[in-house]
């Protein structure tokens, strides 16, 4: 399988026997009792780690697990994942004791052909998130070939990400998973059938914009839901009760609409709305948007929108969707988040593109996620790569040169 340009797929690299590093990202959610709660990364993962296996390399795994700040901590050890792994791959995964150091390097360099070993949370140390030379360079004594598969983490420059790969001087690539990430999210950024939609929720606008600024030239239509909708409720007037809305966004979110106008965009919002006086309600009743009354939230889009929006997702050929439609955790406000998970798995002629998050497990709870195009496991990283930005751990595959000084270049160093 081909990479893309400048950037050579795993399959092309010269892994027989080598030890290869790969990145990946293990960031996976955790049981109150330090389960895996959702293993879709670690699965997502297999057919690079068991190509690797399968020709006989050796196999040095890393991954970061949540936000440890830079010194070990028991609560974010890989422990539980790579129990898990080893589960799925049905062998054994050795862990290190540490991301860098004398007892990671002796797993590493113990193992066999086909043997698989997972360093520690690499932001164990703080050299993993400062991008440090001193640890890339640790990181990169691992292994003479580097291959990236982490793309939920290919929008952080870090030691792993980026700063070793200069190191490894056997050859470099990119993950099977990352392939097929980059190249689906990357289908919807050139030319695609239409109507092509948009269907963006979640809690804030900020977090969005940039995503609907790049997509404004592009779709034909978006639909916007969850608490971001309010915000845009709140900029064409609407009193929208105790609803939690970005009050220094509202100028901009005004002009976006603005915007849309003038390019013939549709901005659909929500007309009707499920309210309840807070967010731990157990229940909510339906009101029309011009009808919020002021001691209540709007926690989820009405039927009557979810219906709207399902005709609109009935007649998309290429939709991407990011972001819940209200308070999915919750079950009194799950149904507008399901009603467009159920309206996208029916329409069978849709390239469907699910970035990460929740708009993921929306689609995942409800056993739908074989009726979707493809369900991104980044959800940072596929929205930056939507607002057309470079992803720096794609960029640091690119360019295959030995880094001056190493000994592929004649080892001066
Ligand atoms: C993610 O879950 O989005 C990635 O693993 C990146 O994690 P981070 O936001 O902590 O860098």
């Amino acid at each position: 399988m081909a990479g893309w340009g400048k950037i050579r797929s795993v399959a092309d690299l010269p892994v027989e026997g080598q030890r290869v590093f790969v990145r990946v990202d293990f960031n996976v959610p955790l049981t109150p009792a330090r389960g895996v709660a959702d293993d879709g990364r670690i699965k997502a993962a297999l057919p690079t780690i068991k190509h690797l296996i399968e020709r006989g390399a050796r196999v040095v795994l890393a991954s970061h697990l949540g936000r440890p700040k830079g010194k070990p901590d028991p609560a974010f050890s890989m422990e539980p994942v790579a129990a898990r792994l080893a589960d799925l791959l049905k062998q054994d995964v050795l862990l290190t004791d540490e991301p860098v150091g004398d007892g990671a390097r002796k797993v590493v360099s113990d193992l066999r052909a086909g043997q698989v070993a997972l360093l520690e949370n690499l932001r164990w140390s703080e050299g993993e998130e400062a991008n440090d030379e001193q640890f890339a360079r640790g990181l990169a004594s691992y292994a003479q070939i580097y291959v990236n598969d982490a793309f939920g983490t290919a929008h952080r420059a870090h030691a792993s990400t980026v700063g070793m790969i200069k190191y490894v001087t056997g050859g470099r690539g990119a993950g099977f998973l990352m392939i097929k990430e980059v190249e689906f999210l990357s289908r919807l950024l050139g030319e695609v059938e239409r109507p092509f939609l948009a269907v963006v929720g979640g809690a804030k606008v900020s977090d969005k914009m940039a995503v609907l600024e790049n997509l404004l030239g592009r779709v034909s239509a978006m639909l916007i839901g969850g608490a971001m909708a309010n915000t845009f409720l709140k900029a064409q007037g609407k009193a929208v009760g105790k609803s939690r809305v970005e009050e220094d966004k509202l100028a901009l979110a005004r002009s976006f609409l603005r915007k849309a106008e003038e390019r013939g965009v549709n901005v659909l919002l929500p007309r009707d709305v499920v309210v309840a006086p807070a967010l731990d309600a157990t229940s909510g009743h339906v009101v029309s948007v011009d009808a919020i009354p002021e001691g209540e939230m709007a926690l989820d889009i009405g039927p009557d929108t979810a219906r709207g929006f399902g005709d609109e997702i009935a007649r998309a050929r290429t939709l991407f969707w990011n972001g819940p439609m209200g308070l999915f955790e919750s079950r009194p406000f799950a149904a507008g988040t399901q009603a467009v998970a159920q309206a996208l798995a029916a329409n069978t002629r849709c390239l469907s593109v699910v970035g990460g998050g929740d708009s993921a497990a929306a689609v995942e709870q409800l056993g739908l996620s074989d009726k979707i195009t493809h369900i991104s496991t980044g959800g940072g990283a596929s929205l930056e790569l939507i607002e057309g930005k470079e992803l720096p751990g794609v960029k640091a595959l690119e360019d295959d040169a030995p880094a001056p000084g190493s000994e592929q270049d004649g080892g001066a160093a």
